[in-house]
């Protein structure tokens, strides 16, 4: 509360836009996409056939597909001056990396010049929507390759080219690591692209909106999505989540760490809550059975899966979580599979960007639709018309 009214903090269940792109119930924890529940996209759809409906608003028939995918495939490499800026930053974080990177990548790529140019007199006319959807799915097909770039530089490697005989998931892949995939960290790629693809208005889907609200370009709205997502609060969770089971490294630990994040003031449990979710996160099940699926076929010997079993264990059956309805999130499994297919912790966030770029992309151009630019208010409580001191006086 405030004296020009009640502050909603961290904009609590304020609704920004209607959106048909995707829907969560909270309370029941589903998701979908389009309508469709993940469930069914996660088991019978691609990462590509995901990214068409999300973006078109409806899945694609057979030739919509090929196009779609043909297209993408075309767009997947970089300008050179924007493999200089990734190559400079290889010892960064890749999140700082691919910050800038896109950043960089929208400042060369005509289209999305030509885009802000068309934006400038202020108005998203429908003769642009061509141009924009083009942009977006270049914005979608480039992620991966400045994520696959930065590992490849940051581990003094050459860059490996885009193939385009290869699907979304599986170049990627190739891309990282230099050689055909092995089917099941495939599945396991596209699984994730395919979970993490949209989720309503998260922080960083936010941060795409405010950024386009002001007309700025597509390419820079994402940039500053993907700072968002670098908190440890968002998209950040995923990496710290495994670490933390590499440093607790023996389930007996579980009590003990799961006590100390519940009292005031101790470290959150990374993987665990959600602002929405009042029950066990949809994505976070399907994690668990391909993780365990995964670590039954290859092994757990960090005993990662272990103990992440413990401390879910935990939270399930203690009162400070289920009074507060905290149950794990799409970010507790996820990085388990990841760990043990050799992708370094710190690339969980990235991929977790190569992902949702449909979702921002989307959202930017179904906001562009109705636009209007975000502008909140703040209650001032400071003191006002003050006389100003001069210095020898203070
Ligand atoms: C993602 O929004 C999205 O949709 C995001 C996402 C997406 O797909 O885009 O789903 C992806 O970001 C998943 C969330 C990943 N982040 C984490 O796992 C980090 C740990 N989680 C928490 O920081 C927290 O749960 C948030 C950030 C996810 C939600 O924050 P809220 O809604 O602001 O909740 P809160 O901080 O107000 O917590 C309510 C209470 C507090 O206790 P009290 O003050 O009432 O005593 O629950 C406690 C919190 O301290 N709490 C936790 C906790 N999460 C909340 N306590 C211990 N460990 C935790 N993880």
């Amino acid at each position: 509360q405030s004296p020009c009214g009640p502050i909603i903090h961290g904009l609590e269940d304020v609704l920004i836009k209607s959106t048909s792109i995707s829907d969560i119930d909270g309370e029941k924890g589903i998701l979908w996409y389009r309508g469709y529940r993940i469930e069914d996209l996660a088991r019978h759809s691609t990462y590509e056939e995901v990214a068409y409906l999300i973006l078109y608003g409806k899945l694609p028939n057979k030739k919509e597909l090929e196009d779609f995918t043909n297209r993408l495939k075309t767009y997947r490499d970089l300008n050179s001056a924007t493999i200089e800026i990734i190559k400079n930053l290889s010892k960064a974080h890749p999140m700082f990396a691919i910050e800038s990177a896109v950043a960089a990548e929208g400042a060369f790529d005509e289209d999305n010049l030509k885009l802000a140019e068309a934006l400038k007199v202020g108005r998203y006319k429908a003769e642009e929507k061509e141009l924009a959807y083009r942009v977006a799915e270049k914005l979608i097909a480039k992620m991966p390759t400045i994520v696959a770039y930065h590992y490849r530089f940051s581990r003094g490697l050459d860059i490996i080219r885009p193939r385009r005989d290869l699907s979304h998931a599986a170049n990627f892949l190739y891309m990282m690591f230099g050689k055909d995939p092995d089917p099941l960290a495939t599945k396991g790629i596209e699984l994730y692209l395919i979970l993490h693809a949209d989720h309503e208005v998260p922080a960083s889907t936010f941060t795409a909106h405010v950024v386009a609200s002001t007309l700025s370009d597509m390419y820079s709205a994402v940039a500053a999505a993907v700072a968002a997502l670098k908190g440890p609060l968002h998209g950040g969770a995923n990496e710290m989540a495994v670490r933390g089971y590499l440093e607790i490294g023996d389930p007996s630990k579980a009590k003990e760490v799961v006590e100390a994040a519940t009292k005031p003031g101790g470290p959150k449990l990374m993987g665990v809550g959600h602002r929405v979710y009042k029950a066990y996160d949809p994505r976070a099940k399907i994690f668990k059975e391909f993780s365990r699926e995964y670590v039954t076929k290859f092994g757990d010997p960090k005993k990662i899966f272990a103990v992440a079993s413990a401390i879910e264990q935990e939270i399930l059956n203690h009162p400070y979580f289920q009074q507060r309805r905290l149950f794990p999130n799409v970010d507790f499994w996820s990085g388990i599979a990841f760990y043990y297919m050799g992708i370094p912790y710190e690339y969980f966030t990235p991929i977790f960007a190569v992902s949702r770029v449909v979702g921002w992309v989307a959202h930017i151009l179904e906001y562009w639709e109705n636009n209007r630019i975000f502008r909140p208010r703040a209650c001032y409580v400071g003191p006002h018309d003050l006389q100003y001191i001069p210095i020898e006086q203070r």
